[in-house]
């Protein structure tokens, strides 16, 4: 399958290099309005790089696209994908809106195209683990599921524009669809509600740092998701010091972050900063790289602390599988370690594309419950409310067993 990617920023330095280890992926054209990141790519890989979605589309050069744009041009970019006839992978949150969810699920729809919501961590190897071992019921009927991230996402060099909420800016917009993914995946059931409180405590970077939202479902079951993406303390030492893409974290990684932003001094600075860890920029590819990268020292990633509660037992990741306490006895599962992260989703739309099947999760119709969730988090930090939802699915393995109906 040759794969175009739209957008050469910093995500796409985690993408590129997935695509290049596929076995059956080719790596086949870019696309950015950088001139620099452009020129780069195409020196780097020796294959072309345009600057509009309509020229990478246009030519029969590649049968799936990659949309890594801001948050602001998902829907845009896709739905001009689609109507070229490619395949379609998009950045998490799949859009801004509702409406732009219905219209890039009604265009790959149109086009005969798959949509696949990309990359959440509801995609890691322990978190499909343990949904599959709730399928297989281990731990009875889950009644909560918790998960808790304490990070430095807003202190990593960020643009103005990551920073407006209008825009599809701060941490709910860009981080919550990782939480809200793993509990939907986890809890076995649809959200029917949400309460939240957002926070937006730092003046440098005047957005949403941080969120704690409890997510209801149908089940009668809870979530609860606790965020701070203000590089104080670190949830890794509850996680065996593992980070989100699977390495140690040093233990000052988060000092480290905030003096490193403190020094630039201005947002300006700080733009520059982040501009050169995207594709083309002096530093490419060094985003989320603190501490240690010995390839032999990568575990599972670990997006927080995740802990499913059952009325049989509980369940939290390790660095090589899952924790099971029952009430008989406690035993660690192991997980298999490939493919890891962006690779499962590559090998799903491949796989899905390969043998012309519907995907097996994680389509638009399910992004787009992910969204409603984090547009609820957002209107119910306005407003102080509870936000009913309307347009929720069941996980995979709970559509499959046809809890639905049980329910
Ligand atoms: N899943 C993850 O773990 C993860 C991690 C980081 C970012 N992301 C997502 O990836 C997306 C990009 O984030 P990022 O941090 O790489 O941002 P970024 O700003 O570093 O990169 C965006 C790139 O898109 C380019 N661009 C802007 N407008 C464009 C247009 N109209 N046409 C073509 N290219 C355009 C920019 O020049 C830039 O190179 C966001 O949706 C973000 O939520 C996901």
């Amino acid at each position: 399958m040759r794969v175009g990617i739209v957008g050469l920023g910093t995500a796409s330095t985690d993408i590129v290099p997935e695509i290049l280890r596929h076995p059956q992926l080719d790596l086949a054209v870019g696309c950015d309005i950088r001139a620099e990141a452009r020129t780069q790519f195409t020196h780097r890989y020796g294959v072309p790089a345009f600057e509009t979605v309509e020229e990478l589309v246009s030519g029969k050069s590649v049968d799936a696209v990659y949309v890594a744009s801001p948050n602001r041009f998902h829907c845009e970019h896709a739905v001009i994908a689609a109507s070229y006839g490619k395949e379609l992978i998009v950045e998490k949150p799949l859009a801004l809106t509702l409406a732009e969810c219905d219209e890039m699920v009604a265009a790959a729809a149109a086009n005969g195209v798959r949509l696949l919501a990309g990359h959440t961590h509801s995609f890691d190897a322990p978190i499909q683990a343990m949904e599959d071992l709730i399928a297989d019921g281990v731990i009875g009927e889950v009644y909560m599921v918790n998960n808790w991230y304490y990070t430095d996402w807003l202190f990593r060099g960020r643009l103005a524009d990551e920073l407006d909420v209008g825009l599809g800016g701060g941490v709910v917009f860009r981080q919550a669809p990782h939480s809200v993914d793993i509990v939907r995946v986890l809890a076995a059931a649809r959200p029917v509600s949400v309460r939240a409180v957002t926070s937006s405590v730092d003046t440098a970077h005047p957005t949403h740092g941080g969120f704690v939202a409890l997510l209801t479902f149908d089940s009668g079951a809870v979530g609860n998701i606790v965020f701070s993406g203000y590089a104080h303390f670190d949830s890794s030492e509850l996680t065996f010091g593992i980070g989100e893409n699977g390495y140690p974290r040093s233990p000052d990684t988060h000092l480290a972050a905030r003096r490193r932003i403190s020094a630039l001094g201005s947002a300006d600075a700080e733009a520059q900063y982040k501009n050169s860890m995207r594709f083309g920029g002096d530093q490419a590819g060094q985003w989320l790289k603190s501490g240690d990268r010995d390839p032999s020292s990568q575990k599972h990633p670990c997006y927080g602390l995740t802990v499913v509660s059952g009325t049989r037992g509980d369940l939290r990741q390790t660095p090589d599988g899952i924790f099971r306490y029952g009430s008989g006895e406690w035993l660690e599962v192991p997980v298999a370690r490939a493919p890891l992260e962006r690779a499962a989703e590559l090998d799903c739309l491949y796989n899905a594309w390969k043998d012309d099947t519907d995907l097996p999760s994680h389509d638009g119709r399910w992004a787009k419950g992910t969204l409603e969730v984090c547009l609820a988090i957002i209107e119910s930090g306005r407003t102080g409310r509870e936000v009913s939802l309307h347009h929720q699915l069941l996980p995979r393995t709970a559509a499959a067993a046809g809890a639905g109906q049980r329910r």
